[in-house]
């Protein structure tokens, strides 16, 4: 299975925030959306990614306040992307090793989506339920 694949089901949706929107309103479209992370776009541009992690480990540890805050100061901005053409297991293969949770995907340069970690579970897991189905059926001689 791709991230064209799972996209095909996903929808190719991308939820963002301006680099200079507070904290606040950030945190506020991610329950209102009911997502981890959000893109932050400077026009066309990826500029970072932000998340419940750097909400919780820049504002709420730091004792920050998310009302004065710029996501800008608290996003990450190194971003790993993936392709379409790339399997469901190079994409977990990639959020374990980084310790990531989100991945945009580019198209020949272009934004085309996003695809979680529980994206990926469930493309996993419903792959492993064919396969045991088509050994279920080898086994048993049914079709
Ligand atoms: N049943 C499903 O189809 C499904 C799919 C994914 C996640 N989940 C559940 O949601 C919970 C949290 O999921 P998670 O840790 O993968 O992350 P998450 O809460 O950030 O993601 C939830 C869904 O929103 C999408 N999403 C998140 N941020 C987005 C953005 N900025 N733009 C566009 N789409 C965005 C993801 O791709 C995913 O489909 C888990 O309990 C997981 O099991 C369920």
């Amino acid at each position: 299975m791709t991230v064209e694949n799972v996209l095909h089901v996903k929808g190719n949706n991308i939820w963002s925030v301006a680099p200079e929107a507070t904290v606040f309103d950030a945190i506020k479209i991610m329950a209102e959306k009911n997502i981890g992370a959000l893109l932050v776009m400077q026009k066309e541009k990826v500029v970072g990614i932000f998340s419940e992690r750097d909400y919780a480990r820049k504002i709420v540890l730091k004792g920050e306040s998310s009302h004065t805050t710029a996501v800008k100061d608290v996003m990450t901005s190194e971003i790993l992307f993936v392709n379409p053409e790339q399997t469901i297991e190079e994409c977990m293969a990639l959020m374990t090793s980084k310790y990531i949770r989100h991945l945009p995907v580019l198209a020949n340069g272009k934004l085309v989506g996003l695809i979680s970690i529980g994206d990926v579970v469930k493309a996993i897991i419903s792959e492993h339920e064919y396969t045991i189905k088509l050994l279920e059926n080898y086994i048993t001689g049914s079709r």
